[in-house]
């Protein structure tokens, strides 16, 4: 089977494993080459969200940089069905564990739902089994628009609103290669809490609960979860829309864990990373022209990250320096997204972005490319012409 890019609005309804693979090859050498002096690296990781974007970055970073650490991951993907080729993610977390294992790596990967008690109970086995019986850091990294209340057995649905106000804006078409005007009313109280409750701490403190009482967690565990902040000119849409409102209750929930770790002298971490595009991020209505525009000004003063080059600098740069954090103690490895010159340059092109120009004043063409790549389409080294042998995907398994 011959397999194409299908995108529809802002999914792509397709992957291609062999360009999934190019990918975590990709990331997999930029972790290499990195260098630490701390000798307190984490050596026993496990990382909810682990399949795509910040969550396998870590995973990788950790895996392959000179942590080396062994890893759990915990993700919801799907293989190869009727349905189709299955997820971008389901390859990652295959392909991440071939590599793993030839460098002598214990590599555990959980398909499940980790808001689900039976998550927990499998990740606690594995633990054991796995690891040793402890972790020494453990990553939060996950992305969804659903989360189930446990007890309507109902889902909590999270809502991409301004609040208090109707914000007019652009939001990319990857389909139709198109910038489409939107209007995006005001959450009501109920898109505003149901947001908090998918996108905002709670479960994150549940899990650390959870690993904490089960004696999980190494003496000095850490844990970190990755937030979102922006300029001033995405603050309507995200950081004082319902995303930041969850992001603040994802902030004050690290003192609450905090608290929780003191007996093991462990520490909670927030890391605020800079926008990019994965599978979540193309979701948010009015993000994508600020992305068009963020991406080529940082290319072209040559401080554009991907999100392996931003979990390689916050794992051996940021994270061991206890004096490299904000006056609310977040680790900002935001900081070149939000340089003065960075945000003048960028707002000077927001300002003429059109649905005429957008694709040469900013940076479409990487924006694209980097969207297909999340979904394994657009690498120069693969060829997409061979052949994929069904049979042979099926019987891969992460
Ligand atoms: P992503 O979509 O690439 O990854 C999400 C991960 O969560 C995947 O591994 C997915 O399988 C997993 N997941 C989703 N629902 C699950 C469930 N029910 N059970 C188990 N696993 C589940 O998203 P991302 O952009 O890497 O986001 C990760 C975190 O980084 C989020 O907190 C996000 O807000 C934050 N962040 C993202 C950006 C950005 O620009 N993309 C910037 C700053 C912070
Ligand atoms: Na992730």
């Amino acid at each position: 089977m011959i397999i194409q890019p299908q995108i529809q609005g802002v999914v792509a309804r397709s992957c291609h494993p062999f360009g999934c693979q190019a990918a975590v090859s990709e990331q997999i050498a930029k972790s290499r080459t990195q260098q630490s002096s701390s000798d307190a690296l984490p050596k026993r990781v496990l990382i909810l969200g682990a399949s795509s974007g910040f969550g396998l970055a870590s995973r990788i970073a950790l895996a392959f940089g000179p942590a080396k650490a062994d890893t759990i991951g915990v993700s919801f993907e799907r293989g190869v069905s009727d349905k189709g080729i299955g997820s971008a993610g389901w390859y990652n977390n295959i392909f991440f564990h071939q590599a793993a294992e030839q460098e002598g790596l214990v590599s555990t990967n959980i398909v499940g739902d980790a808001f689900s008690s039976e998550t927990r109970e499998q990740v606690a086995k594995a633990i054991e089994q796995d690891l040793g019986g402890q972790v020494d850091l453990v990553v939060y990294s996950l992305a969804t628009g659903i989360r189930p209340n446990p007890e309507t057995g109902e889902f909590w649905r999270s809502a991409i609103r301004p609040v208090g106000e109707t914000v007019e804006g652009y939001s990319v078409n990857f389909e139709k290669n198109s910038l489409d005007k939107i209007s995006l009313p005001p959450a009501t109280e109920q898109e505003i809490d149901e947001t908090i409750k998918v996108m905002g701490g709670e479960d994150w403190l549940s899990w650390m609960q959870f690993l904490n009482e089960r004696n999980l967690l190494a003496r000095g565990c850490e844990t970190v979860a990755y937030s979102y902040i922006g300029p001033e000119h995405t603050h309507a849409i995200y950081h004082k829309g319902t995303l930041g409102l969850a992001k603040t209750h994802l902030h004050h929930t690290r003192n609450g864990i905090n608290t929780l770790l003191e007996s093991i002298e462990g520490r909670a971490n927030i890391a605020v990373c800079k926008a990019l595009v994965t599978k979540a991020s193309v979701f948010i209505p009015g993000l994508t022209p600020y992305l068009l525009a963020l991406y080529r000004v940082m290319k072209d003063k040559g401080l554009h990250e991907g999100c392996i080059e931003q979990m390689n600098r916050l794992f051996y740069g940021k994270w061991h320096d206890a004096a490299d954090r904000d006056t609310e103690g977040l680790i900002r490895i935001d900081d070149w997204e939000l340089r003065d010159d960075i945000q003048l340059e960028v707002n000077a092109l927001l300002a003429e972005m059109t649905p005429e120009n957008f694709e040469n004043i900013g940076d479409y063409q990487g924006v694209l490319g980097e969207f297909l790549q999340l979904n394994g389409f657009a690498f120069p080294s693969v060829d997409y012409n061979q052949d994929v042998d069904i049979d042979a995907l099926k019987a891969l398994h992460p």
